[in-house]
């Protein structure tokens, strides 16, 4: 994971740089560091572990002045999060500095080459070892830099986005990238460098993503030159950036996961325009329709994510069987890329991720696609590596999400995928025409359903305050609210540090029912739907051993509130739409819990939003 960022123009560096980082601290923060070259030509290393606000403290009273630099934010994958550890990293004469964000898994081998030819190494990370061998071909082979990256780039096995800063060349910088994102910003006499938009977009709203295998230099004065790692010329492609600043900003909130849950009524609203068209009775994504014939003659549908993406995956198996009658397999993308799966050409994988970068994720899609299967991808972030390499997909567009706990962006996974169901269902003829037409209007008021239920919001942060003291929590739910309760109790664990577990709640009595007992909150998603009896009767299991029962039920609802000792009451909707109601108030519910805690909310421990190393 970790972020980069890079800076060279006229302006000083190191602000940029800090901003860069902080708006990157997303993707990691267990140490930040920064490389500046001064207008002396020394080139300044200075890093720290913990935050970008430690690097700023330590900082402070050293000489950070230079219109050339590179800043990082790490998420340690070798090597522990101390401040020798930290990115960047100097070469042996330390001339040169890199920072990486990525694996070199062949990396114990080409140090044990580098120590032989005398090479010493100060930290324990696989990065150092880039640095070091760049350096090494510089004066074995007597090339440029870009060379040099070329040659040892040539030499590694892994996965990488990198950036190089030379002594001996303090106009340019070269960085690369193979499976980690990086983006280039191209402003007036200026580039800026970094692993996504976020640093950027203040400054210009010219970019170029780069893609595998890229390598630029960037040098003051030129056009930025891209060549492949293999040496083949490029022309860059640029574009223009629909990202805002202030939706990367707090907004008034006191984090940006509450802004983000707030935010839901008009991002899924965003998500459904131009697709929902209730006048026309209709729903419309055009990466089916273009695709229509991969997607009715599918024997199968393998639906492959991680984390909360695979929650929505799980409910959108839920839908596609009962409305496009398909069979549907949901993987863990990690599981599945490593299992052999059996893909057939006729498969469609439909991929789901907010970042559009998850390690896994992209190495599944990429052994599907191998196999021939049709790729469909379910994305966020607008131009990442997982809709590029994708045949075809939709993008869910709810602007960025910052908190490393996903809420809107699950949200629109899901309606995504509702969407893409029911067009499927309707196409094929496997959906009742009154059906789609009853789910097509009740999708349309699911963001003033939403805004109803945040109307909730102080009542829930107030008995949320009660259940700080618990150690553990339950979630139960049945058929397509069964994902919700795995959502809800990894929400709770991300941020407040509390253990959870969601289970269907059937499953209950089949071992976590001796976990009940008084101190144990447990949280029912028990909306009316055809397994509501059902959940009734679990409920009551939960009563008898007297936990202590917080339920979410739709509104009008008297028979499960009086069994409740908090309940919640959600607006009614088509049974199938009920996680994207449901949801809300188990992320407020967490998000309350953790505050209550003194949790940092937005940056939990050990977390990091894009995961990009397997
Ligand atoms: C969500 O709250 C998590 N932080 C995490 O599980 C996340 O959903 C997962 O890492 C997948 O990310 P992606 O959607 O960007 O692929
Ligand atoms: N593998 C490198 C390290 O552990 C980079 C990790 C990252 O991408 O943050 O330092």
């Amino acid at each position: 994971m970790c972020g980069i960022v890079g800076y060279i123009g006229k302006k000083e560096a190191y602000p940029i740089l800090i901003k860069g980082l902080h708006r990157l601290e997303y993707r990691g923060y267990d140490s930040a560091g920064v490389a500046l070259i001064n207008t002396q030509g020394n080139l300044n290393i200075y890093k720290a572990k913990g935050k970008v606000a430690e690097l700023e403290k330590f900082a402070e009273d050293k000489d950070v002045s230079g219109h050339i630099g590179i800043a990082h934010t790490r998420w340690a994958t070798h090597g522990e999060p101390n401040q020798v550890n930290a990115h960047p990293h100097f070469s042996e004469s330390e001339q040169l500095a890199i920072i990486h964000n990525g694996i070199i898994e062949n990396y114990a081998l080409l140090k044990q080459g580098l120590m032989k030819h005398g090479y010493t190494f100060r930290s324990t990370t696989d990065t150092e070892v880039l640095v070091q061998m760049i350096e090494y071909t510089q004066h074995t082979s007597k090339v440029d830099l870009k060379t040099a990256v070329q040659l040892t780039l040539n030499q590694v096995v892994g996965a990488y986005a990198i950036a190089v800063l030379d002594k001996n060349n303090p106009n340019t910088i070269v960085a690369a990238r193979k499976g980690s994102p990086l983006v280039v910003g191209i402003g007036k006499d200026e580039f800026f460098l970094a692993s996504d938009a976020t640093p950027i977009v203040e400054y210009t709203d010219s970019v170029i993503y780069l893609e595998d295998e890229d390598i630029v230099t960037l040098e003051l004065g030129k056009e930025p030159i891209i060549t492949t790692i293999s040496n083949a010329q490029k022309t860059p492609e640029i574009k223009t950036l629909e990202m805002t600043l202030s939706q990367l900003e707090k907004g008034g909130y006191p984090h940006f996961m509450l802004k983000e849950i707030f935010e839901q009524p008009q991002t899924l609203e965003t998500s459904m325009r131009g697709r929902v068209n209730v006048d026309q009775n209709n729903i419309a994504l055009s990466g089916f329709i273009d695709n229509k014939e991969r997607f009715l003659n599918a024997q199968r549908i393998i639906i492959t994510a991680c984390g909360t993406s695979w929650h929505a995956g799980l409910i959108a198996m839920y839908a596609m069987e009962e409305f496009a009658k398909v069979p549907v397999e949901v993987e863990y993308s990690s599981e599945f890329r490593y299992r052999k799966p059996v893909i057939h050409k006729n498969d469609v994988v439909i991929a789901i991720s907010q970042s559009g970068e998850t390690a896994d994720t992209l190495a599944a899609i990429k052994l599907a696609k191998e196999e021939g299967a049709f790729i469909f991808s379910i994305c966020n972030v607008v131009g990442s590596s997982i809709p590029r390499i994708s045949d075809s997909g939709c993008y869910t567009h709810v602007g960025p999400e910052i908190g490393v706990a996903s809420t809107k962006a699950f949200t629109a996974q899901v309606t995504a995928l509702i969407m893409l169901s029911l067009c499927i269902g309707k196409e094929k003829g496997t959906i009742p025409e009154e059906q789609y037409l009853q789910i097509l209007q009740d999708l349309s008021k699911i963001p003033e359903k939403i805004t109803e239920i945040l109307h909730q919001n102080d009542r829930i942060a107030d008995f949320a305050k009660t259940f700080t003291y618990a150690q553990n929590f339950i979630y139960l739910g049945r058929g397509y609210n069964y994902p919700i309760a795995l959502e809800g109790a990894l929400k709770l664990k991300e941020i407040s540090y509390i253990h959870a577990e969601g289970y269907p709640a059937a499953e209950m009595k089949h071992g976590p029912i001796a976990l009940i007992s008084q101190e144990m909150p447990v949280v029912v998603i028990a909306t009316r739907g055809h397994t509501y009896d059902k959940i009734v009767s679990n409920i009551q299991e939960v009563k008898a051993r007297n936990g202590k029962i917080i339920t979410i039920v739709t509104e009008g609802d008297t028979l499960v509130s009086q069994m409740s000792d908090y309940c919640i009451a959600i607006p009614e909707t088509a049974e199938c739409l009920t996680p994207i109601l449901s949801v809300i108030p188990l992320q407020l519910l967490a998000y309350h819990i953790a505050v209550a805690k003194d949790r940092d909310v937005d940056q939990p421990r050990n977390l990091a939003k894009s995961v990009t190393v397997e």
